[in-house]
């Protein structure tokens, strides 16, 4: 059968600028921010956004349309095992961040239902001891994620999720076509109500008035390029599976720069809309991604005038539930393109698998709270299993399947060679410098960069987390590498019926 194509460009576009706009550009994005030194962490975003992104999105891109198959099978052409096993590597870890990804968006729409109303006045959750009193999204967030019908949410998202890649591109592309342009029109509303209330200017003056010491920090460029790699969608394989959806000659060093700016632009943006409206509602950021999207924004928008905050809480939490199913579809469309490339399945029981194996490790990440509540505490709302999972899938895993994924393209393959291809199909040409980012630089960054994380790692696993998890943190990397080096390992061993 003839693979699939998109039918239009904008809808090729549309694809894989809603795969990379999502919750990293809301609210991951922001948290890190404040994390890492305010306005002075678009300096080492923007550097990372450069030298990393770039190269690497137009990498992905690349090798995509060139071979015209999912990752684990192009990197199998480009490089054998090891680039087959590579490709299943990046696609298992990032169906672990998927996992809890969903279980977030089960979250935003409970937020989301919960918004019409009852949203705004406080309820009691006596699990946290909490009397109703304390702040309003707060005390229904916890209700929320501690509250078995949650669980029925899971299995909701995970639903629309399957049936929006039903049919893969024909579906994808109606899809992030009407969602992803509402998504810009819903953050200049946003951003505009922000800046035009009393205190707004101030509020980003003041997150550019940076604090430049930051940037001798390993951990900030750290944050920086994890950051990049995971709002641009890249290390999941993804742009790879989009891209093998589009035509011969097709321009992908064009595109790359176009889903990048539009990406980074967005994101760089909704920061500013955030900070904005928080420093008008004088609430503290937090360096949490998840107090930040579930009680400090609902805090916040609480203290617009009455006839607002429903509709301002309606647009906050729809904003959110789009920008984060146009990103899951594409790494379950991704995980359906392996899977279809390589075993001779049917589209509709790879979704079938790809379903019952996703949606039992979502209702994993959320039936912790759901059965003891304690398991949530630690001030941030740790949420431990998410948090600890999110720290190897996300801070390692994806920087570690793009720094190999890189040596193998850029060395195996040859960074010359793709430049070259992609040069012929293109109004933008490459120079040498992208194979010098390539094969030297990136590799030499990422090797840097994780190596030294690691180092810090294991002299002191978590030195902040309180005493008494440490058990479940063992299990818990434990079950990632198994999961994503066991895993990778079978399935690039298995003999595969449809291989070309
Ligand atoms: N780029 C997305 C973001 O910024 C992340 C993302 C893309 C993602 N595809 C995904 C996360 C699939 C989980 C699953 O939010």
């Amino acid at each position: 059968m003839a693979r699939a194509t998109w039918k239009s460009k904008f809808g090729f576009l549309m694809a894989a600028a809603g795969s990379a706009i999502g919750l990293g550009n809301i609210v991951f994005f922001p948290a890190n921010a404040y994390k890492y030194g305010g306005g002075a962490f678009y300096i080492p975003y923007l550097i990372a956004m450069v030298f990393l992104g770039l190269p690497i999105i137009v990498m992905e891109l690349g090798i995509g349309r060139i071979f015209a198959k999912g990752l684990p099978e192009t990197m199998r052409k480009t490089a054998g095992f090891k680039g087959e096993m590579t490709g299943w590597f990046a696609i298992l870890n990032s169906s672990v961040i998927t996992m809890y990804y969903i279980t977030i968006l089960a979250w935003v729409l409970g937020m989301l239902f919960l918004t019409i109303g009852p949203l705004w006045q406080g309820v009691p959750v006596p699990e946290f001891g909490l009397t109703g009193s304390e702040g309003r999204g707060m005390t229904h967030f916890f209700d929320i994620i501690t509250n078995y019908k949650t669980l029925l949410l899971v299995v909701t998202v995970w639903i629309i999720n399957i049936l929006a890649i039903w049919r893969g591109t024909k579906t994808i592309e109606k899809i992030v076509k009407v969602l992803v342009p509402t998504m810009w029109i819903m953050m200049f509303v946003i951003i505009f109500r922000g800046l035009t209330m009393e205190g707004g200017f101030e509020g980003l003056m003041l997150l550019f008035t940076p604090d430049l010491s930051i940037l001798s920090q390993v951990d900030v460029w750290k944050g920086a390029f994890s950051q990049i790699f995971f709002t641009l969608s890249l290390g999941f394989g993804i742009m790879t599976t989009y891209a093998s959806y589009l035509p011969k000659k097709s321009d992908v060093i064009n595109d790359g720069i176009s889903v990048t700016f539009m990406n980074c632009t967005f994101e760089m943006i909704a920061g500013i809309a955030i900070f904005t409206l928080l420093f008008v509602f004088s609430i503290a950021p937090k360096a949490s991604s998840i107090s930040m999207m579930f009680f400090i924004m609902p805090d916040g928008i609480a203290q617009f005038p009455d006839g607002t905050v429903i509709a301002f809480g309606i647009l906050f939490f729809s904003l959110l539930f789009m920008a984060g199913i146009t990103s899951s579809i594409s790494l379950l469309e991704t995980a359906i393109a392996a899977i279809t490339d390589k075993f001779a399945l049917k589209r509709s029981h790879a979704l079938l698998i790809v379903f019952a194996i996703g949606t039992t490790g979502s209702i994993f990440f959320a039936l912790p709270t759901v059965i003891d509540a304690k398991l949530a505490v630690d001030g941030t709302l740790g949420l431990t299993l998410l948090d600890i999972l999110d720290h190897w899938a996300f801070s390692n895993g994806l920087l570690l399947a793009g720094l190999i994924e890189t040596i193998l393209i850029g060395w195996v393959f040859g960074a010359e060679k793709l430049r070259n291809i992609l040069n012929e199909t293109s109004s933008w040409h490459l120079g040498v410098w992208f194979d010098i980012l390539i094969k030297y630089f990136i590799p030499i960054a990422l090797i840097f960069i994780l190596g030294s994380g690691l180092i810090k790692e294991f002299s002191g696993l978590y030195p902040n987390k309180p005493t008494g998890v440490h058990n479940l943190e063992y299990f818990a990397l434990l079950f990632w590498l198994i999961f994503t080096i066991g895993g990778s390992f079978i399935l690039a061993k298995m003999k595969g019926e449809n291989h070309a």
